[in-house]
């Protein structure tokens, strides 16, 4: 049998530099010899990309809490059957701008659900598909640089208080604790490159 491909995903706030960090690392590991797929959250496959715009776009009060983690819950689901399963079965690494955690610190810590909770939907939407490495990129301006950015072009969900994002980073340090081995922070601070050497050192052992 071939060799299961790993998945890693990477996540963080608003403004933490971490998409130019997944194709960063996406050509670090193509380098070592890896076939890698790049994806995305909330998207990633049709059914996927068709729910982010209805999560994305809108008024802030066109989903209630509930509904907004279910439809979150739903595009992952898509997700993981379309793409992320197929892609690691044919043997490939497949690194994710965001997955479950993000549910877990936006509409789980940050949006009130609780972390429990939003955890036990998504338990029922990836059937137990959680990455081998979450790396959580932390910037000690993160929040600020987003929101000072801010001139009514994000989206719902990115447009959100500053309070919001305080409580998103803090679920995904709460996360962290909660699961050492699987999620690990990382600082986001420095150059590029010295970011993306930090985060192929954190998911070293599984090279
Ligand atoms: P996106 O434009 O991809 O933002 P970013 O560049 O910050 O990744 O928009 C995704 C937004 O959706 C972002 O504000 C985080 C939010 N989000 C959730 O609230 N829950 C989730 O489960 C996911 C995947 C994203």
């Amino acid at each position: 049998m071939t060799r299961r491909g790993r998945f890693i995903s990477l996540e963080g706030g608003e403004g933490v530099g971490k998409s130019t960090q997944v194709h960063a690392l996406a050509a670090a590991l193509r380098e070592r010899g890896l076939k890698v797929v790049t994806t995305r959250e909330p998207g990633g496959s049709e059914g996927g990309e068709a729910i982010r715009s209805l999560l994305l776009q809108g008024e802030q009060d066109r989903w209630g809490s509930r509904a907004e983690a279910l439809l979150f819950a739903a595009a992952r689901a898509d997700h993981v059957d379309k793409l992320i399963l197929p892609a690691m079965e044919a043997g490939r690494w497949v690194l994710s701008d965001r997955f479950v955690d993000s549910s877990l610190a936006y509409q789980g810590g940050a949006g009130g659900l609780g972390i429990a909770q939003v955890r036990g939907i998504n338990a029922f939407g990836i059937e137990d598909v959680f990455p081998d490495r979450t790396l959580v990129l932390l910037h000690p301006t993160g929040a600020a640089r987003a929101l000072a950015r801010d001139d009514g072009s994000s989206d719902r969900i990115g447009g959100r208080p500053a309070e919001y994002h305080r409580s998103v980073e803090e679920a995904f340090r709460t996360i962290a604790e909660q699961e050492p081995d699987r999620v690990r922070l990382t600082d986001a601070s420095g150059t590029e490159e010295q970011v993306t050497e930090r985060l192929l050192r954190a998911i070293e052992d599984l090279l």
